[in-house]
């Protein structure tokens, strides 16, 4: 119950977080891409739209009921067959070297610790080929902090609501990972800053 109304509350809010990431990742025809930590499956099923029935969606979840959220809504499309959904982990991803031809991390690596972020990023780039997309959506640090980043901030201190997020230093948490940074993004989610990055894994020449 509580994924369908987690389901139902991110469906109206992250609209437009998904819409810039999607149009970052630029899926094509035949492709084979990752959504890291695809949670609910929403915006896997939108990249599974532009990939046609050659191309291969990879829905990866640490949450079992998050992902049987996912195949609920996955199964009520026409394209559920381009979507596979894998209980796994973005810190130690169970894909092989290069095999993949890009991915998408929406509103998970803010969630990890300092040293999970880190390995999130290098397994992304470890399992994406050189050259492939890499779209990174999160909690933007923004310097000076605004109104309600400031309280959100305080409220999660108080709390020690960990699991809400901190923010994220994303393009310098990007090169330090070995990805080129190119275009960014900036979306508000509950109005909160989200940073949706686009990155490429470098060839050999880069
Ligand atoms: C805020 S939701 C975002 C879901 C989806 N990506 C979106 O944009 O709506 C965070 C998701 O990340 C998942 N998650 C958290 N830590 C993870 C990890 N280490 N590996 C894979 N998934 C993880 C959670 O289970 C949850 O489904």
């Amino acid at each position: 119950m509580a994924h369908r109304l987690y389901d139902m509350f991110m469906f109206e809010t992250s609209q437009e977080t998904w819409e810039a990431t999607l149009a970052l990742l630029h899926p094509s025809p035949g492709q084979k891409l990752l959504d890291g930590g695809t949670g609910t499956g929403r915006l896997a099923i939108a990249i599974a739209d532009q990939v046609g029935d050659e191309g291969k969606v990879y829905g990866v979840d640490v949450s079992p009921a998050m992902l049987r959220q996912a195949r609920r809504q996955i199964t009520r499309t026409p394209i559920a067959d381009r979507i596979e959904l894998r209980l796994g982990d973005v810190r130690s991803l169970p894909f092989a070297n290069g095999s993949l031809d890009g991915a998408a991390v929406s509103l998970v690596l803010e969630l990890l610790s300092p040293e999970g972020t880190s390995a999130a990023l290098s397994e992304l780039r470890r399992v994406v080929r050189p050259g492939g997309r890499i779209v990174l959506a999160a909690l933007a640090e923004e310097l000076p902090y605004g109104r309600t980043l400031s309280f959100y901030l305080v409220l999660r201190g108080i709390f020690r609501l960990a699991a809400l997020g901190r923010p994220l230093a994303l393009r310098k948490l990007a090169t330090q990972a070995g990805l080129l940074a190119r275009i960014s993004m900036r979306r508000d989610l509950l109005r909160l800053p989200i940073d949706i990055l686009l990155c490429e894994v470098p060839k050999t020449a880069d």
